[in-house]
């Protein structure tokens, strides 16, 4: 066959194929303008042709070029993105998606918010373990054996061999204060923060798991007059610079005195609704003096040292700052939720 002839009869190929798959199209892109290829072989052939061809036959074969070049751009417009693979050439990876960004979960928001109000002020964050041992849960934490907390209706203690034991997840992030004592120099400052688990039924109100921070501070000489001090402070940045606080005596085996911090109602300011249930005040955290038993059970010479230690919900704080009603919101990960953070 003429040089001519073979050119024409390709050319019409071009023009008529029907090309079903990128495969397909890679197929034929390879049979024509491969190293070893037809459109090579013609260039060949072409170098032989009389001058006098040349012209003629050269439009001939760039036409072709053309042709070949038009369907496989064609094919690849058509199947592009249905059989991707990294090699393929229509696969352009620096293109931008269009997902959206994601949101920062309104409980990291407030934990950092947290943690910047205390470092302002020397606290360093500490941590622990979610599965604990009874010794710093509630032992170290001179919790009576008889608290109702070491009951299993409070309490997720982890089942072995059939038997349970006298270990747990973590009912607050306490326990961390007593690794904190038993391993760190005086004096400590230190926040504890973490998810805790109860035994709990879950509805609005409650949940199986939540989220702590707790503090610590000892050194020689730590007052009462430090922890109100230190809460106002923490209350003021937090809640706003006109934030009261007040403190209610209260009781907990670890802390003595005990004591529960109120704010003054952020909604009504005061005046009591239903937020406050009409007293004008909420409560946002326990608080109190590290009972001597406790800084004994850490080898702390209480006649030389003392403390304060204080524990807040994450969950609390967000809903006050949020208003958000349903505490199962936290956990269920709903977009329509999250993206108004
Ligand atoms: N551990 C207490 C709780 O979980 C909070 C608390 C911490 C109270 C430190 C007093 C001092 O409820």
């Amino acid at each position: 066959m003429q040089l001519k002839e073979k050119i024409e009869t390709l050319l019409e190929e071009a023009r008529k194929i029907r090309i079903a798959s990128l495969e397909e199209s890679e197929n034929y892109r390879i049979r024509l303008l491969g190293k070893k290829g037809e459109l090579n072989r013609l260039f060949e052939e072409f170098k032989q042709v009389e001058p006098s061809l040349k012209k003629d036959l050269g439009q001939s074969l760039n036409q072709l070029k053309n042709a070949v070049q038009e369907a496989i751009q064609k094919a690849r417009e058509e199947f592009q993105g249905q059989n991707l693979s990294e090699e393929d050439p229509a696969l352009d990876l620096t293109r931008p998606v269009e997902t959206g960004t994601g949101y920062r979960h309104p409980l990291s928001l407030v934990k950092e918010e947290i943690f910047r109000i205390f470092a302002g002020i020397g606290f360093d964050i500490s941590d622990g373990p979610e599965i604990e041992d009874d010794w710093h849960l509630f032992t170290a934490l001179n919790f009576s054996p008889e608290h109702p907390a070491r009951d299993m209706q409070d309490t997720f203690f982890i089942e072995k061999n059939g038997g349970i034991t006298d270990v747990a997840l973590r009912t607050h992030t306490s326990s961390v204060q007593i690794r904190a004592m038993e391993t760190q120099p005086l004096p400590i400052r230190t926040l504890c923060p973490g998810r805790v688990y109860r035994n709990e039924v879950v509805s609005a109100r409650a949940h199986c798991f939540f989220h702590q921070v707790e503090g610590l501070y000892v050194d020689k000489g730590v007052s009462y007059a430090d922890l109100r001090e230190v809460l106002l402070y923490f209350a003021k940045e937090m809640f706003g610079p006109k934030t009261r606080i007040r403190l209610r005596p209260s009781y907990f085996p670890f802390t003595e005195p005990s004591a529960e911090m109120d704010i003054a109602c952020s909604l009504c300011g005061g005046k009591g609704c239903s937020l406050c249930k009409g007293t004008g005040w909420v409560e946002i955290l326990g608080c109190g003096m590290v009972d001597p038993n406790v800084l004994e059970n850490c080898r702390i010479d209480p006649a030389l040292y003392s403390g304060f230690a204080f524990g807040m919900g994450v969950e609390r704080i967000a809903n006050l700052l949020y208003r958000v009603n349903d505490l199962r919101l936290f956990s269920e990960n709903d977009k329509r939720f999250l993206s108004q953070f």
